[in-house]
């Protein structure tokens, strides 16, 4: 067998990079629509593969990791990683590797454009322009929320909360913070960032912005209850992941006016559903899972990812191995 198919990987998706390092030492086989392949497909196709290239839509359990006999390194294109089963790759000795860092700036100024837009009703602007419904200015047209000098809530001041709470400075907003711990007191104060429980920063904050990831202490971190501790005043922006977030819980606070509005790049299920009753709400502002959708995070992400595949399958410790 030639050297250069020594190995073989599979993608789950085409990738905004070239493959040409990669392809050097593996033969690279990429799935080729634009939906990625279901959880059969996947398994099926996993039994002389050596590496796997995925994505946050592909679920890689442990039944598929078992389906996968020579496996020696899974790379996710993303941060998140709550799509694999960490442990069942861990039991087997796999590595997990992800893309930390490259996309910390692009996905907190979408957060950012997410809360400007939520707060000053873009969304809802464009719509009443394209429908013809702007007759003239007038002094209550789509009021919004101000934002220089409000107070910003943030759950999870890891890499992306601290690049949105930097942003946050130059709006001389107040800024509290809830995570698992307590950060350095050196970077609370260049952030000026106060750590408070959660029910304190829900009470208090004007814009709650949920930058944790999605684990099983996190899972429905926002439900009925925690949205009824927020100002009816008050939106909520989630760029992280979709099940943080009761869907049910979120739609009955939107109608019932406990919250002002929401924005959401994550949904659970997503790609939400088009029934859902929140697609028929003014006051939540959408966006199809964008934070990171820059072109050139894109491709350092994907750069990154086949950094993390490559070292995998030479049997080297992965740049960024997410494994305990
Ligand atoms: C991630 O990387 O986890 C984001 O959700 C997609 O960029």
């Amino acid at each position: 067998m030639p050297e250069s198919t020594e190995f073989k990987v599979r993608l789950t998706r085409r990738l905004p990079t070239s493959l040409a390092a990669l392809e050097q030492m593996a033969s690279v086989e990429v799935w080729p629509e634009r939906q990625p392949p279901t959880a059969d497909v996947l398994q099926s196709k996993l039994a002389e593969v050596d590496g796997l290239l995925c994505l946050l839509t592909d679920p890689i359990d442990q039944e598929l990791i078992a389906a996968a006999p020579r496996l020696k390194v899974i790379s996710q294109m993303a941060v998140g990683f709550d799509n694999i089963d960490v442990a069942a790759a861990t039991a087997r000795g796999i590595p997990v590797g992800n893309t930390p860092g490259v996309l910390t700036e692009a996905t907190a100024d979408f957060t950012w454009a997410l809360m400007m837009a939520a707060a000053r009703r873009v969304g809802e602007g464009d719509r009443f322009v394209r429908n013809g419904q702007w007759q003239t200015w007038e002094p209550d047209l789509l009021l919004g929320l101000d934002i220089a000098g409000a107070t910003l809530g943030i759950i999870g001041l890891g890499r992306i909360g601290q690049a949105v709470a930097k942003r946050a400075v130059g709006f001389d907003m107040q800024i509290l913070y809830t995570g698992r711990h307590r950060c350095d007191p050196a970077l609370e104060a260049a952030l000026k960032a106060t750590y408070v429980e959660l029910a304190e920063l829900l009470a208090n904050a004007d814009f709650v912005s949920i930058h944790t990831p999605l684990t099983p202490a996190t899972q429905s971190l926002i439900g009925a209850a925690e949205l009824r501790q927020m100002k009816s005043t008050a939106l909520l922006i989630n760029t992280a992941r979709g099940a943080i977030v009761e869907p049910e819980a979120l739609y009955q606070a939107l109608i019932s006016g406990q919250i002002a509005g929401a924005a959401l790049d994550v949904t659970e299920p997503e790609p939400i559903s088009p029934e859902s009753p929140l697609l028929q709400l003014d006051n939540v502002t959408f966006a199809p899972h964008l934070g990171s959708a820059s072109r050139a995070t894109r491709k350092k992400m994907a750069d990154m990812a086949i950094a993390n595949l490559i070292a995998g399958l030479q049997g080297d410790r992965l740049p960024h191995c997410v494994n305990p």
